[in-house]
């Protein structure tokens, strides 16, 4: 249940002691790596550190942070209330998936340690665990619970290695730590356990199937509605922000079949257009169709991989300047809820054969 880095590498251990210097001076955030994506992360219990997130990234304040803890002791010790237990329907999730990709609400109380930027007016803040032993082992030398978004700014692909963070973020941030390419590739799924019944309210690593699975309440989950009123206040993740958009514009086709047909006439309307395209598991584009793209890529052979490449492959087609980029998507469903969700954020057009 506690987190004690041991280090074989000497060099590691000063990298990560520079950076906790770093974040106990509450004044700046830095980037380091999670198995999801990389974030960006100050100490939660400050807000002058919390600030500096929403600047760094320019990100809307009423957007809510997620808190990362290298252990449940460090939740119990830095964060809640003495004797104050989790909600039991947490704890088989807890069990199961920390560390790991997913976050839970908890309720937040009336003197909380939590600098209250990082709940944006909510009455519950977002916890969780990260499994990516750098950024466990930074939370724990420096001691201090991590608010940590995405480390992209706002409304870029979020990133899944070092240099993303670099890219979007250089001059902004006095450190990023390179932990090499985040496994996941996209963020952790969140949880509502204090409604009845419980919601998913982003859909990310760990898939709705594996939560359901869990059972103790859990397989009434129900996932919260994509719309928000731009004056609600942010209930769910990401509802009502742009997200994920690379510069070019997405096209993604979904129940295409082998696709053929369907490329070749959203071709035909984009003419003198640099395009790339990115398949799946299910086109088979033949070579002569295939020549008229600017690029071909492979996004994955299974909804895994394809989610573990989606950000960097986005971000490596803007580097060569594409006017679109063709995605072939995957069932909105099961295991694939979470790769659409996020397709389909970053989706200019969809081309489905169910709307005809
Ligand atoms: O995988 C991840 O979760 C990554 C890595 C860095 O851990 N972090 C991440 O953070 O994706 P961010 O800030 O990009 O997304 C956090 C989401 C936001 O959409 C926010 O609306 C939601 O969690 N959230 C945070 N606190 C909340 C709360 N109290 N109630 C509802 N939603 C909340
Ligand atoms: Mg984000």
């Amino acid at each position: 249940e506690t987190c004690t880095p041991i280090f074989t590498d000497p060099k590691t251990k000063s990298y990560l002691d520079e950076a906790s210097i770093i974040l106990r001076s509450h004044k700046n955030c830095i980037g380091f790596p999670t198995e999801t994506v990389y974030g960006l992360g100050a100490s939660s219990l400050n807000d002058e550190s919390v600030k500096s997130i929403y600047i760094a990234k320019n990100r809307p304040l009423d957007n809510p942070l997620i808190t990362h803890v290298a252990s449940l002791s460090q939740l119990h010790r830095k964060i809640l209330p003495p004797s104050t237990k989790i909600p039991d329907i947490y704890l088989p999730l807890i069990k199961k998936f920390w560390p790991g990709p997913l976050t839970i609400l908890l309720p937040v109380e009336d003197d909380t340690t939590l600098s209250r930027l990082t709940t944006a007016g909510q009455d519950t803040f977002a916890v969780r665990i990260p499994n990516h032993p750098v950024a466990r082992a930074l939370i724990a030398i420096s001691d201090e619970p991590l608010a940590a978004p995405s480390a992209n700014a706002s409304t870029r692909p979020s990133p899944t290695l070092a240099e993303h963070v670099y890219h979007d973020l250089q001059g902004r941030i006095p450190l990023i730590i390179d932990g090499g390419p985040s496994n996941v590739g996209l963020e952790s799924s969140v949880v509502n356990g204090l409604t009845n019944p419980p919601m998913l309210l982003r859909p990310g690593g760990i898939s709705l199937k594996q939560i359901q699975e869990v059972g103790h309440g859990w397989e009434d989950i129900v996932t919260a509605k994509k719309t928000a009123n731009a004056s609600e206040p942010v209930r769910t993740p990401g509802m009502k922000y742009k997200h994920y958009s690379p510069t070019a514009k997405v096209i993604l086709f979904v129940k295409c079949g082998n696709g053929v047909k369907a490329v070749q006439e959203a071709l035909s309307r984009y003419p003198n257009s640099k395009i790339a395209l990115l398949t799946g598991s299910e086109f088979e584009i033949p070579e002569t169709l295939q020549a008229q793209f600017a690029i071909v890529d492979h996004l994955g052979s299974s909804i895994t991989e394809m989610a573990h490449n989606l950000f960097a492959k986005l971000r490596n087609l803007d580097k060569n300047d594409m006017d679109y980029i063709f995605i072939e998507g995957v069932p909105d469903a099961g295991e694939g809820l979470a790769l659409m969700n996020r397709l389909s954020k970053a989706a200019h057009e969809t081309i489905s054969n169910d709307s005809k």
